[in-house]
């Protein structure tokens, strides 16, 4: 048995309060593109992640997200969670996971069964017109992308739909993140942190893993951008694979 496979185990078991943060390459496996891997957006430039996620361009022109927007939740029917979210999800279910913080806004830990998930950049569950704050389902808002090109607050005049631009509640740059405290506090009350899947270049969930006093294990296949003196494994593999392989030592059935 590999050694960090054996390692990572051994942590598990010996820690009583584990967190992670995770990035879009615990994703890719489900098919969702990361952003700075080999196949990644700003690789690509399929979009133009500048462009997409920047609340300043959204406000003068949102088309290029709904662009992206479209695709995205079009993707999103079809893929399911991947083996690293199921087995963190069993984790907090049988194990000693208290959290994750995530920067994804694909809503895959909680289908896979996470119950505490702090999305650091929202999610598209919910959606808001910028000019009246009214409130759009998940479901309204994918019934709104099928039949317009810019998804408007426009029901029945009668309920006083005022025309403005719909905007998800996820993080575009320029905007807070969400659960800032919260990941925090979990990042410094965990004796085991995982990061997983992050390039951790975009701030601030970037800076979760230096609240961490406990050990750090990071799982990405390339060099993740983290200078903490904590971090006690740094597995540069394939996700799932890695994680296959310690929920077999383990004795998971995933
Ligand atoms: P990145 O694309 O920056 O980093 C993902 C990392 O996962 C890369 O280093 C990949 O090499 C690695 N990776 C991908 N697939 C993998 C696999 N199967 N096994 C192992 N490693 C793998 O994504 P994030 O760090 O999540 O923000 O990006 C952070 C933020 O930048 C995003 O939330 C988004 C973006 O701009 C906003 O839009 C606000
Ligand atoms: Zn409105």
């Amino acid at each position: 048995m590999n050694d960090s496979v054996s390692q990572c185990a051994r942590l598990i078991q010996e820690s009583r309060y584990i967190a992670a943060l995770t990035g879009a390459g615990i994703s890719t496996s489900a098919g969702i593109p990361d952003f700075r891997g080999p196949q990644g957006l700003y690789v690509t430039r399929r979009y133009d992640p500048d462009t997409v996620f920047d609340i300043n361009y959204f406000y003068h022109d949102p088309k290029p997200f709904y662009e992206f927007a479209r695709d995205f939740l079009l993707l999103e029917e079809k893929i399911n969670p991947t083996f690293a979210h199921k087995f963190l999800s069993d984790l907090e279910k049988t194990g000693n996971l208290k959290g994750v913080v995530t920067q994804n806004i694909d809503s895959l830990h909680q289908r896979a069964g996470s119950q505490k998930v702090y999305e650091m950049h929202g999610s598209f569950s919910l959606s808001h017109c910028l000019k009246c704050r009214k409130e759009f389902s998940f479901t309204q808002m994918k019934e709104k992308l099928a039949e317009e090109d810019i998804p408007r607050c426009a029901c029945p005049a009668s309920c006083g739909a005022c025309g403005g631009v719909l905007k998800p509640d996820i993080v575009f740059f320029g905007e807070n993140v969400k659960c800032l405290a919260e990941s925090e506090d979990l990042a410094a009350r965990s004796d085991l942190f995982f990061v997983i899947g992050t390039s951790c270049v975009v701030y601030p969930a970037a800076m979760i893993p230096q609240y961490v006093q406990g050990k750090i294990v990071v799982v990405n296949q390339d060099p993740v951008s983290l200078d903490a003196g904590n971090v006690v494994l740094t597995v540069r593999e394939d996700i799932d694979a890695f994680f296959a392989r310690v929920a077999e030592q383990l004795g998971y059935r995933i």
